[in-house]
């Protein structure tokens, strides 16, 4: 059985918050353990958002292994283990976490044996982790495509507008479809002060998502992008890390 809250998917549509959440909740486990972080999103601001730069991601290695003349396969290794090792030599490690970036999806061409022995790969490669963090874009696609393993604990980032929330449902909505087993799936209101979170309790507990917590509109966030500096390293006290800091504790991840 997987540990509670060992795989943690933050989703949500774009520009809302996913990779800030991300990032602390990153900085957070760091504090405990190792996370491993998965940059699922093909506009792919996670690694500076760490503060990391990356060279080559999944996607690579998926159009090296879609060439197999371009791949010297080791008869001697079963593939799997062979594309475990390959993931290895991908990540990005420093003493706080570990990366990994899905990088861009496929072109065009039938990638579905790939994708199958990737996700086993993956899959496998994860278990290492004692937790991971996967920063997704709003389609839930490698979700879809199964790129991922199970995910324990879905968070959804919406802004506080009527369009957010709807994306929210929908997004609980495919993932219902997908029969992804979800331990349990959680939003956070994010640039939103307690006037915003009193406005859509309501109608947040109506999409049926659990509302744990709200972020609020932080100006050292602001102030770091502008100049990208990286999120990671954003105060203590500042207002979007103790937010996020009390989220993890209700969620009992901290
Ligand atoms: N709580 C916040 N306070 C201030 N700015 C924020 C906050 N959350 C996100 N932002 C800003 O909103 C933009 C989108 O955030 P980001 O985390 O990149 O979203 P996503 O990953 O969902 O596209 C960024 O410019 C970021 O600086
Ligand atoms: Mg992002």
């Amino acid at each position: 059985m997987p540990e509670k809250g060992r795989i943690i998917a933050v989703t949500g549509k774009g520009g809302t918050g996913k990779t800030l959440v991300s990032t602390l909740f990153i900085r957070f486990l760091s504090e405990q353990d190792t996370p491993l972080a998965i940059d699922a999103d093909p506009a792919s601001s996670l690694p500076a958002a760490l503060g990391v730069e990356v060279r080559q991601t999944i996607g690579d290695l998926r159009e090296e292994v879609a060439r197999p003349s371009a791949i010297p396969f080791d008869e001697s290794m079963p593939t799997d283990l062979m594309l475990e090792r390959r993931i290895g030599d991908l990540l990005v490690n420093t003493p706080d976490f570990s990366l990994l970036v899905m990088g861009r999806s496929e072109g065009p061409g039938c990638y579905c044996l790939i994708n199958d022995i990737l996700r086993h790969a993956i899959d496998r490669f994860s278990r290492r982790f004692s937790k991971v963090v996967i920063d997704c874009e709003a389609g839930l696609e490698h979700l879809s495509r199964r790129t991922m393993r199970d995910v324990d604990t879905l968070i959804v980032i919406s802004d506080p507008t009527m369009r957010g929330i709807k994306t929210a449902g929908v997004i609980r909505e495919i993932a219902e479809k997908l029969e992804i087993s979800f331990g349990k799936i959680y939003l956070i209101l994010n640039k939103a002060d307690q006037g915003e979170k009193a406005f859509f309790e309501e109608r947040i507990r109506e999409i049926g998502v659990e509302l744990i917590g709200v972020v609020p509109e932080d100006p050292n966030v602001k102030a770091f992008d502008r100049v990208g500096k990286p999120l990671i390293d954003l105060p203590d006290d500042s207002p979007a890390v103790l937010a996020v800091g009390e989220i993890m504790e209700r969620l009992g991840l901290i």
